[in-house]
């Protein structure tokens, strides 16, 4: 395992992916995190960039036991800086700011130099083109340090230890604008740590299954959400495949579900999946709750609350009747948390302000108390994917939009009605199969089709009209926290909107959403 420590830099994130792109298993902890305390043992340390200065008062520092491990270090941007400046080097405000791509030199070393430092930079050529994002740099190298490459501002670009597998990088070789960045990073990883590629999926699998076991022990029943969604889906197989109907996954449907939704995560999970799954029906409960409610915070907490009491309520039912047949309580709560969750929550600065938090599953009562078990917690979504095709999921599971938690009823905006769901069920189903046919279902992030607040005026045979409109949304990301209109083929646009007008009662009217985010948001709630 190779141990990342983490300053808060934007590129953070994606040291953990490159390392595990080249197959070595990697953990990312903030870098306050105390050496003494780490639960396994790192094959090599690589430091991040920083928004801060060294010199800043509030500077984030490593534990100073890091350096006395022993273990090759690679220090990144502000992780050169750091050990820079524990060393007794000098760093100081750039006379020219380097940002973007710059022209990294390798310094031809001489053959009596000791082999370790070679190893950083072998292959590499001469002229590399890397990217570069600092105000500070190295003015003076600490003691013992050499220099490894140059740029036409910095003499300091990459740096060695004389005697120890230490190095730093002042440019970033993580992101994809570093040419060969790659090459580098799996330098130091198999060659200067000599950690081997060996992780791959299947060895997460097998794994994370064997950790489970172990977790939940011989006897405890373990309950879970699941949406019919990817990540939920996933770790429910996991779960079933290490514990099997110890397993008690639960479909909660709240009445404000796509068409046939639950009927066809059902069949999936149970019937093809073999997932121990129970269905709750409780639209009637929600639609009740939601009669007569249009502010759209209130909708989403009624039914954030309304969802956990069903859970939980049926998870009791579920405790009691296996209780009956001689089994052990369920004691853990499994969820589908993501890698990028976590780093959020794990940062030495706390979560970020700008990332959206939303309103999922999570906030189970007190009284219930079950331990959490987070079979993706180390994965990208990407990740998770990839994951789920392995384990045989097909590809319309694997690839499906994201759907939000309070379902529909954000995507009728103002009161929620039986009526107005059966408009935004149909309608979405035609937009979405005519997306499929095609062929830019991949090709968009997520699209749904959304009921306006109002009626206009139209006309159908002789007849005039005053019915309700449809507002279609799709849109392409990478995130989901930027997002740009899709652009349809109008003949597409076209089709759909026939189909929906003539095949939809109730609706006279299609338009599209044309807003980008920001300033606009995906769902229109
Ligand atoms: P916005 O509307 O904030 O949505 O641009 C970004 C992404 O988040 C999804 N979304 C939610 N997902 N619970 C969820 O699980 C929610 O409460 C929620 N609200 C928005 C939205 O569909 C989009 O993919």
């Amino acid at each position: 395992t190779i141990l990342i420590l983490d300053f808060g830099s934007q590129y953070s994130h994606l040291i953990t992916r490159r390392v595990r792109e080249i197959g070595v298993y990697c953990e990312m902890l903030p870098c306050t995190q105390k050496i003494a305390e780490l639960s396994f043992k790192p094959t090599g340390i690589i430091l991040s960039g920083s928004p801060y200065s060294v010199y800043d008062k509030d500077a984030p520092h490593v534990d100073p036991a890091v350096w006395e491990l022993g273990l090759p270090i690679l220090g990144i941007c502000y992780g050169l800086q750091e050990m820079a400046w524990t060393m007794g080097g000098k760093v100081a405000p750039c006379a020219h700011r380097e940002y973007g791509h710059a022209t990294v030199h390798p310094v031809a070393l001489p053959a009596s130099s000791p082999t370790h430092l070679g190893k950083l930079l072998a292959g590499m050529g001469t002229d590399l083109t890397m990217w570069m994002s600092h105000g500070d740099q190295l003015s003076e190298l600490p003691k013992e340090f050499t220099a490894l490459a140059t740029t036409a501002t910095s003499p300091y670009s990459a740096i060695g230890h004389l005697k120890k597998p230490i190095y730093g990088l002042q440019f970033h070789p993580e992101v994809t604008h570093s040419k060969n960045g790659t090459q580098i990073l799996k330098n130091f990883v198999l060659d200067v740590c000599g950690a081997s590629a060996n992780w791959s999926m299947s060895s997460f699998i097998d794994k994370e299954i064997a950790r489970i076991r172990e977790m939940v022990g011989p006897t405890a029943q373990v309950v879970g959400a699941v949406s019919g969604g990817v990540d939920s889906t996933v770790a429910a197989v996991i779960m079933s495949k290490a514990i099997g109907d110890r397993f008690h996954a639960i479909l909660v449907d709240n009445g404000v579900m796509r068409l046939n939704e639950c009927k066809n995560v059902y069949e999936r999970l149970r019937n093809k999946l073999g997932i121990n799954l129970t269905l709750a029906d409780a639209s009637a409960t929600f639609l009740g709750k939601l009669a007569g409610v249009s502010e759209p915070e209130k909708k989403r907490k009624i039914i954030g609350n309304t969802f956990i009491d069903v859970f939980e309520a049926e998870a009791e039912r579920i405790d009691k009747e296996t209780a009956l047949k001689g089994q052990a309580k369920i004691e853990y709560l499994l969820q589908g948390t993501l890698y990028p969750d976590v780093i959020e929550s794990i940062s030495f600065k706390g979560p970020s302000a700008t990332i959206k938090t939303h309103h999922n599953v999570g906030g189970l009562k007190e009284d219930m108390k079950l331990k959490v078990i987070e079979p993706l917690r180390e994965l990208f979504k990407d990740e998770v994917r990839a994951l789920g095709k392995l384990m045989g999921l097909d590809d319309e599971l694997v690839w499906r939009h994201p759907f939000p938690g309070p379902g529909l009823a954000i995507r009728i905006l103002g009161e929620v009605t039986p009526d107005k769901v059966r408009i935004v069920q149909q309608a979405d189903d035609i937009y979405i199969s005519e997306i499929r046919k095609a062929g830019l279902y991949r090709q968009i992030s997520q699209a749904y089709a959304a009921l306006l607040p109002f009626n206009s005026v139209g006309v159908m045979g002789d007849q005039r009209t005053y019915e309700k409109t449809i507002c279609l949304r799709a849109v392409e990301t990478t995130d989901f926290m930027t997002a740009d209109w899709f652009q349809f083929p109008y003949d597409v646009l076209k089709r759909i909107s026939n189909r929906i007008i003539n095949e939809v009662r109730g609706v006279n009217r299609v338009m599209y959403d044309v807003s980008s985010k920001p300033p606009a948001t995906i769902e229109l709630e």
